[in-house]
């Protein structure tokens, strides 16, 4: 009996004909870096406003063909799967809030509440997260993580809140805040929905803790209920943040 070869091509050429048409199409379309996603590696002075296209070659005017592709309506979740690293710090946040029973906004405003440093903008991230979520969760939860910010840099031993170790370790102990933080701290702390933004402080882990769960399945009702999807999907519904959402999908466009 002879040995037959499975019909169709290997996995291996399956790979090899998606990594040439990938080449293929990088020939033909280049992706663009915006200039603040290489501001400091290249100095801003020296970006191209028009970069130099071989023969043939155009500008990416969409989607990204190295990225997964999102799908056409995109939901939050899909940003989650799609668009970031391992959402841990972000799950066990939640989580953390989940089990000391709080109110189901403080549990979604822990579970957004780094959204930004995850997957968008990481400086000032509170206020780029706020932003981003300002259409689409109740007021407090966006002032909140917006709040967040700053708090986490000021103690509160009411809540058992200390100023985190890894902060001295990670930004030396001689680090002092901006003076706009110091002002806006002055203001938060008066504000009524203080308590919201502490709590996600006080829920903010640091470490990694390899017997907790890290899946989104616990949040996706908290999602359901307290996040307004617009039905066009994420950057397609003309929102104040919708450029941001679309930005993050497609984030190599020439303009
Ligand atoms: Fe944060
Ligand atoms: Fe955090």
């Amino acid at each position: 009996m002879s040995e037959s070869r499975p019909s169709g091509p290997t996995l291996s050429e399956r790979a090899d004909e998606l990594e040439r048409r990938l080449s293929d199409e990088l020939d033909r379309v280049l992706p663009i870096r915006s200039p603040l996603y290489v501001s400091g590696d290249v100095d801003p002075r020296e970006s191209a406003m028009t970069p130099p296209l071989a023969p043939g070659q155009r500008v990416n005017m969409g989607a990204d063909p190295r990225l997964p592709r999102m799908p056409d309506k995109p939901a939050l979740l899909d940003f989650f799967e799609l668009r970031m690293g391992p959402a841990t710090h972000l799950l066990q946040s939640a989580t953390h809030a989940l089990r000391a029973g709080c109110d189901e906004k403080i549990v979604l405003a822990c579970l957004l509440h780094d959204i930004s440093v995850a997957m968008f903008v990481r400086g000032d991230h509170g206020y780029w997260g706020a932003a981003l979520l300002e259409p689409y969760v109740a007021e407090e939860v966006s002032w909140a993580i917006r709040a967040h910010q700053v708090l986490r840099f000021f103690p509160d031993p009411d809540y058992g809140y200390a100023y985190p170790d890894l902060y001295v370790q990670m930004f030396g102990a001689d680090f002092r805040v901006e003076p706009y933080v110091e002002r806006a701290y002055e203001k938060i702390r008066k504000h009524k929905w203080y308590e919201i933004a502490r709590l996600i402080t006080v829920n903010d882990i640091y470490s990694f803790d390899p017997t907790m769960p890290v899946s989104l399945d616990p949040f996706r009702d908290v999602v359901a209920r307290n996040f307004r999807q617009p039905e066009e999907g994420l950057g397609w519904d003309d929102s104040p943040a919708s450029h941001m959402w679309r930005t993050i999908n497609w984030p190599t466009r020439f303009i």
